[in-house]
């Protein structure tokens, strides 16, 4: 059994990402599926003076502690404002001062949908960039564009050309876990 982390990096309550995530980590054979959500981590805005006064929040920890307890990661991003969500890079933000292995080196899957055209993709390299930098492991990335034409819960992907893209994308992430 392999130990999956995966969360859509979002606090919608309906939110595409998260059920994007959740079908991709249930895509790897023999998955033990651990589902994050981001409204379970909500903490003060980060600051260094916050961080100062009353230190690091134990949620960061908690939250931090969970991909080191997995085998890989699995994650979608929502794209607000051509960047992070708060809710994301709040945590991120937070899990960050804890210490510089902020992903404990984990094989990723990072993706990101919308419900536009692009797919979220501008996010998406955001995360790869900056994830990539702090991870020597493997990181394999995939974007969805126009989830509500291209997406159903029970078929995964259906638009042919981008199930056949996204399928090699996960046949090499399922190859570095
Ligand atoms: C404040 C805000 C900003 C947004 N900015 C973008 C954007 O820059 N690019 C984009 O593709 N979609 C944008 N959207 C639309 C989101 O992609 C869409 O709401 C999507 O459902 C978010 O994913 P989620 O359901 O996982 O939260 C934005 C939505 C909100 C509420």
């Amino acid at each position: 059994m392999s130990k999956i982390l995966t969360f859509g990096a979002s606090s919608s309550k309906k939110s595409i990402n998260k059920r994007f995530a959740v079908y991709v980590a249930h895509c790897i054979p023999n998955a033990d599926v651990n589902v994050l959500d981001l409204n379970d981590y909500e903490m003060p805005i980060y600051s260094i003076d916050r961080e100062n006064e009353d230190g690091i929040p134990d949620l960061a920890y908690t939250f931090k502690e969970q991909f080191k307890n997995s085998d890989a990661v699995v994650i979608s991003f929502a794209e607000h404002n051509a960047t992070y969500t708060s809710a994301f890079k709040n945590i991120f933000d937070w899990i960050s001062r804890i210490d510089k292995n902020v992903w404990h080196n984990k094989p990723m899957f990072l993706l990101a949908t919308s419900t536009g055209g692009n797919g979220a993709v501008i996010v998406l390299e955001a995360a790869y960039s900056r994830i990539s930098r702090r991870n020597s492991n493997h990181i394999s990335t995939f974007s969805l564009p126009n989830f509500n034409e291209n997406f159903n819960d029970s078929m995964g992907i259906t638009n042919p050309k981008l199930k056949s893209s996204f399928e090699s994308k996960l046949d090499e992430f399922i190859s570095k876990i």
